[in-house]
Order: C-alpha cells, then sequence, then structure tokens
C-alpha cells in the first residue's frame, strides 16, 4: 500500500547526505527520528563525480544536505549532480539543504570587471532541479533574492544569544566586526539586553587582509562577545581583539555561525586569549582542532531537522527564530 500524501501531494520524507557533513545529516535524521536515505557519492580517478541513490525515491519529498564547505567547488558539484539525480529518480520534490551557502561574499560588483558567483550558483542549483532551499545565515539577505524557488533562510542568532545567557557574564558588551555584521550582532545584542559596539573594519585588497581601525562603543572593563557570521582565516577576529584589547575590554568571548577556519585561523587563534570560542556545526570542524583556546561546539541539526519536518508539513518555518 502506498504511503499517504503530505499536505503538497508528496509521499514521505527522504533525507540523504552527500560528502560534505555526513556527520551533521545524521545529527538532523537522529532528530527527526528516521534513517538517513542510503546512496552513493564518489568521484571516478578522472575527476568525473557520480551519484546514486540506493533507496526508491519516487514521488518523496527529498531533502538532500550539503553544505558548501571546501573543498567548495567539489562539493557544489556533487550538490548539482545529486538534484539532477533524485529528479530523474521522479523525486517528488526536491529542498537543497546548504547550511553554510559558500561565494556569498561575491554578491556585488565592488570592483570593476568581476562577477556576481553568488548569484551564478543559486542559477546552477535552480537549473539542476532544486524546488526549494533551505540554508543559514547568508552572508548578505539579499542573497535570497538570486533564487526564483522558494528559500527559507534559518538564524543562528537566537542560539548563540542563549548560550552567551547561560554563562552570566556581568558586564557583556556585543561587538560587530564591521558594519554589514552590525544587523546580526544587534540581534544578538537586543536578545541579552546588552549594549553594541561595532568596529570600523578595512580591506583594501583581495588579499585576505583585514584592518580594524577603530571602535566605536564602550567596551572598557566589558565582557566582549564578538559576533560573526563567518570565520576564515581568523584575521578580522584577531585584529577586533587587538583592538578590544587596546580599548580595554576585561575579557573577549566569540560566537561564529559558520567556523571555516582556513588557512591559519588555527595558529592565529590558537595563541590569543580568547576566553572562549563558539561556533556552530554548520561546516564540520576536526574536535581537536584548537589545543588552547577553550572551544565550543552549538549543534544546529536539530533546528534544521525541526524546520525541515515544518517544510514537509506545511508549517511556519518563521514562528522558529521568534
Ligand atoms: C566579512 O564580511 C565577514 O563577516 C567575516 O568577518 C569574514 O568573512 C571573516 O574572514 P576572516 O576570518 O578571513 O577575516
Amino acid at each position: 500500500m502506498n504511503e499517504p500524501l503530505n499536505f503538497a501531494g508528496f509521499r514521505e520524507m527522504a533525507v540523504f547526505s552527500g560528502n560534505a557533513h555526513r556527520a551533521f545529516a545524521e545529527a538532523v535524521c537522529k532528530h527527526l527520528e528516521m534513517p538517513l536515505g542510503r546512496n552513493e557519492v564518489f568521484e571516478f580517478s578522472n575527476g568525473n563525480i557520480f551519484v546514486r541513490f540506493l533507496d526508491n525515491i519516487r514521488e518523496r519529498d527529498v531533502f538532500l544536505i550539503q553544505p558548501i564547505a571546501p573543498p567548495v567547488n567539489t562539493r557544489l558539484m556533487e550538490l548539482f549532480i545529486m538534484i539532477d539525480a533524485a529528479k530523474r529518480a521522479s523525486a517528488g520534490r526536491v529542498t537543497a539543504v546548504i547550511p553554510y551557502f559558500a561565494y556569498g561574499r561575491s554578491d556585488k560588483k565592488d570592483q570593476p570587471r568581476v562577477p556576481i558567483t553568488a548569484r551564478l550558483v543559486a542559477n546552477f542549483i535552480e537549473v539542476a532541479g532544486a524546488d526549494r532551499v533551505l540554508t543559514m545565515d547568508l552572508h548578505a539577505g539579499q542573497i535570497q533574492g538570486f533564487f526564483n524557488i522558494p528559500l527559507d533562510e534559518l538564524h543562528a542568532q537566537p542560539h548563540i544569544a542563549e548560550y552567551f545567557r547561560s554563562l552570566n557574564l556581568p558586564r557583556p558588551v556585543i561587538v560587530a566586526t564591521d558594519v554589514g555584521g552590525a544587523k546580526g550582532a544587534r540581534d544578538v545584542a537586543e536578545r541579552l539586553g546588552a549594549e553594541l559596539a561595532i568596529v570600523d573594519k578595512r580591506r583594501t585588497s583581495n588579499d585576505e587582509q583585514a584592518e580594524a581601525m577603530t571602535i566605536i562603543g564602550e567596551v572598557e572593563d566589558r565582557d566582549a562577545i564578538i559576533v560573526d557570521d563567518e570565520i576564515l582565516t581568523g584575521g578580522t577576529v584577531a585584529s577586533a581583539l587587538e583592538l578590544l584589547r587596546m580599548n580595554r575590554a576585561r575579557s573577549v568571548y566569540v560566537g561564529t555561525i559558520h567556523p571555516l577556519f582556513a588557512g591559519a585561523a588555527f595558529d592565529r587563534l590558537d595563541t590569543t586569549d580568547i576566553s572562549e570560542l563558539v561556533f556552530t556545526d554548520t561546516v564540520p570542524v576536526a574536535a581537536d582542532a584548537f589545543q588552547h583556546v577553550q572551544t565550543h561546539v552549538l549543534s544546529v541539526a536539530p533546528y534544521f531537522g525541526d524546520a525541515m519536518h515544518r517544510i514537509h508539513t506545511g508549517g511556519s518555518v518563521g514562528e522558529l527564530f521568534r
């Protein structure tokens, strides 16, 4: 006998993972109390990627979990090919679940003769056949508009705020690492009832060097919590940290959503006196990545599981981050 159809006419949920972050997909499925679907995603010796679903997904409500973590271009190709394979296997609906959306910093033509790669990636995802996208904290909210299919953007700020509230820091001040990050940092500040300070950051070239110029707001003798959407080289946080020390902050904590930690980030951050480095699990980070700095991982897998269940059943996703 066939399974009942959901509100939108699809059969039950089926969740699959690419190779980017299988542990995250397993955690989502554990929360949903369902098995992770069986599939193969591998590369032939000529570099061509092959995908096969080992479970029947005909008319199913299929969710493909794949953060675009390094190596980003391989992970993107895996995602495109998984979407294509799912459509050709007659999936009822395909939702690309992308906890971290790469190329988000390439969202505008801010130099002559440069691409808008975030838009290009959005186009590829649609052309591959995705019906919807579920993601978390895009580098800029406007990237939503690069998609012509429904997109749900989850936000980690409530979880970051809840964690720092649990630390009961006596004099917290939330610090945005640049003006662009002020909106997300303000959200955390409001949830904590704390003040906001903003670093005036400058990037003068494409060499991934960030320079913190000055800080706007009161940080002296405060417990500063740097809030940033992602850490890549760690340069932004390191220069904000220096500025906070110069301005006599009492302690410095860091809360970030996407822990990309590329290049020298480990050495750079592990040698600082950051009181605690807090990040989510939207991309994989080795458990022993840091030797000296205390870390705390906030898993957002249950949150993604709840959002996927709501998408499947026609519930509100927005209610999850009120
Ligand atoms: C920039 O606009 C972002 O919000 C982050 O501050 C930036 O991506 C961090 O990069 P990095 O760790 O390389 O300084």
